[in-house]
């Protein structure tokens, strides 16, 4: 068949499934057949790379990162909206336009807590989409909302210009995931989910948008040739037809006190939709009505938002317990009085670091705000200084781990204090899962499960003690033949041969990620040079930034740590990079493209061998990339190799010029 017969059909194949999988929430295929169809569509783009297009399915993230947002004048003006706080205040809205209209129906739609954009499509594709910025200029964003699944890449109607309007939000188990990957990382959290999605959106580097599950519902025709709407009902199910977003809950009310009971209604129920909501929007329906009553500078005339109250609630912050969690984070949460907050009884909060504690001046037995951030996380917002009667106690960072009482650290620009040692039980089996990993020790044979047995039976309370282990212990485990447990122990035998990258990257030292391990072996080649390291001479060495090199140096400062690593020394373990070297590197200076299968070694391991000698790796081809690396059915690299002429290496080529530069 014709590659471009296939390719078109695929495209609508997948474009349908998108659509019922991102926007009607009503997939008819499974993931893996789905995958299967991109794949398809991607391996025949890739070997036609003309045939590419922006609206294809398999565009979404390609946007190269940027320097900054352009700005963009909008057309026309985004305008905001008047708020309403009460009921009453939505009846003065009705009475000012019972004034001037006669078909006073609304359509009542959920305020989404989020951003509002505005999309423009020519010729039926996506080729622009706005900030509201101030109203007037906006933040070109393009990018980074191609990458945002349940936006229409392309829409059914193929008129020269269509602009619409809506909200970019941050569903809430989103948000929730977000916020937690933040706290184990140390980093400050986002307040709420459109913070989250304002951030999110703003990114220079449209694959970070990407990573995080945005969503859109659009409400508004701004602009199109021909518009022959005429209610916001009809508008929003034209929106629905060309195959965007619009949210199911918008209701059609015949007066305003159909719009009383909408707003009632969402107001018990706001807690179960899975994004957040802070009112109602109430828009006139007919559009001729709208013009008779016209805007003022800032907003329409026949739209006004209904905002819900703020919940929040009083009560009393009776206790501060302070955990480690697995990654090593200490953490305070406050203990409540317990109170009923947006649906639940809440008597947990989290406090989520000691910066914030301060700065919202919190104290032990103070009266204080909660919430529940997104909906979800209960937090304590702030203290009522006034209801204090001397009682209360000042809640300080720990200078010890609770765990293991070991001293706690804090790195540059993290919020977070840390325990740093690699033993403490409340990471160990993080600690030792790590360890074993492929990327680190690789110890075969040595998983999650057995990791749990041996830690819960306290068999291992010590990394180093991994290389204590013998038959009989092991054999007397659940799932463990005395097979598997030879096979455990020679796993462990081999292991001690590791290189020391692999050892310090085992270690799990906060940021420094096997690369990192690669380069610091190739300066350091003893684990002993390690201990005497400190910041200035570390942020000389390439690629080390500051927050690598003090992780380093409080990682080694530990006296546990120091315990340990000699430890392991004791128990045979290599701790010596061969190869390591202070001089001129054979491949300094080069950088490599990997693609394709190579039949000796693994891609990681070609990494391995080329950084070790003091090359760089690098995951796309540009012009400054010295060689190509293509093993068997290589990818695009391959392509945009031969298109800037770059040099490709097939794998006897590459193993000859490893040869030949080892001498
Ligand atoms: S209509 C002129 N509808 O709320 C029409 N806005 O406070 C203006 N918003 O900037 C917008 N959900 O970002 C409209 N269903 C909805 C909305 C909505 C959320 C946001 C929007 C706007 C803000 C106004």
């Amino acid at each position: 068949m014709d590659f471009r017969k296939r390719i078109d059909e695929l495209r609508d194949e997948i474009r349908k499934h998108d659509n019922r999988y991102y926007v009607l929430d009503d997939p008819s295929i499974s993931d893996g057949e789905y995958d299967q169809l991109m794949q398809e569509l991607i391996r025949l783009e890739n070997e036609n790379p003309d045939s590419i297009t922006e609206d294809s399915p398999s565009q979404r993230v390609g946007g190269k990162v940027r320097e900054k947002f352009k700005a963009v004048p909008h057309r026309f003006p985004l305008l905001s909206l008047d708020n309403a706080f009460s009921f009453e205040e939505l009846r003065e809205f009705d009475r000012r336009i019972s004034k001037v209209a006669r078909d006073i129906s609304y359509m009542a739609e959920l305020k989404i807590d989020g951003v509002s954009i505005s999309l423009l499509y020519e010729n039926g594709i996506l080729t622009g989409a706005t900030t509201r910025g101030d109203g007037v200029v906006g933040e070109d964003v393009t990018a980074n909302i191609r990458t945002i699944k349940n936006i229409p890449l392309r829409i059914l109607t193929s008129l020269p210009r269509v602009e619409v309007r809506g909200e970019i939000y941050m569903p809430k188990r989103e948000f929730a995931r977000l916020n937690q990957e933040k706290e184990e990382k140390g980093e400050r959290v986002f307040a709420n989910p459109r913070n989250a999605a304002a951030g999110s959106l703003r990114q220079l580097d449209p694959s970070i948008t990407s990573s995080r599950a945005l969503a859109s519902f659009i409400y508004d025709v701004q602009y199109m040739e021909a518009y022959t709407l005429t209610k916001q009902k009809d508008a929003l199910q034209f929106l629905r037809e060309q195959g965007f977003a619009v949210n199911s809950e918008a209701r059609f009310c015949q007066d305003i006190s159909e719009v009383f009971a909408y707003a009632e209604e969402y107001l018990g129920k706001r807690h179960e939709l899975p994004y957040e909501i802070d009112g109602v929007v109430v828009k006139l329906n007919s559009f001729a009505e709208r013009e008779e009553l016209g805007q003022t500078a800032k907003s329409p005339r026949w739209a006004i938002a209904y905002k819900f109250p703020a919940e929040e609630k009083e009560t009393v912050l009776r206790a501060v317990e302070i955990n480690v969690g697995r990654t090593g984070i200490i953490a305070p949460t406050a203990i409540l009085e317990p109170v009923s907050l947006a649906g639940t009884t809440v008597s947990r909060a989290s406090l989520h670091n000691f910066d914030l504690i301060k700065e919202r001046d919190i104290r032990i037995g103070d009266a204080v705000i909660v919430h529940k951030a997104g909906d979800i996380i209960p937090e304590v917002l702030r203290s009522l200084p006034d209801k204090r009667d001397g009682s209360e106690h000042l809640i300080l960072p720990p200078a010890n781990c609770p765990a293991c009482n070991s001293q706690s650290f804090r790195l540059e620009g993290e919020v977070a204090y840390r325990c740093e040692n690699i033993n403490c039980p409340a990471q160990l089996k993080e600690s030792l899962v790590f360890f074993a990993s492929r990327e680190a020790m690789d110890i075969d044979g040595l998983g999650p499960a057995l990791i749990e047995q041996l830690v819960e039976n306290k068999i291992v309370n010590n990394i180093d003690e991994l290389y204590c282990l013998d038959e009989v212990q092991l054999s007397n485990l659940e799932r463990m033949g005395s097979k598997s447990a030879v096979n455990l122990l020679n796993a462990l035998e081999e292991s001690k041969k590791r290189p020391l990258n692999r050892l310090i990257t085992a270690l799990g030292i906060r940021h420094i990620g096997s690369k990192s391990a690669r380069i610091l072996t190739r300066y350091y080649s003893d684990i002993d040079d390690f201990f005497r390291l400190s910041v200035e001479e570390l942020i000389l060495v390439p690629d080390i930034g500051v927050k690598m090199a003090e992780s380093i140096v409080s990682f080694f400062a530990e006296a546990r740590n120091r315990e340990t690593i000699e430890n392991l020394k004791a128990r045979g373990l290599n701790t010596k990079q061969e190869g390591g070297s202070s001089g001129q590197l054979l491949l300094s200076g080069k950088t490599f493209v990997l693609t394709g299968a190579l039949s000796k070694l693994s891609r990681s391991q070609a990494a391995e061998i080329i950084e070790n000698m003091g090359g760089k790796v690098s995951s796309s081809v540009s012009k400054k990339t010295d060689y190509v690396v293509a093993g068997e059915e290589p990818g695009s690299k391959y392509d945009k190799a031969l298109q800037l002429g770059v040099k490709i290496l097939n794998e006897a080529e590459f193993e000859k010029m490893l040869e030949e530069y080892m001498g």
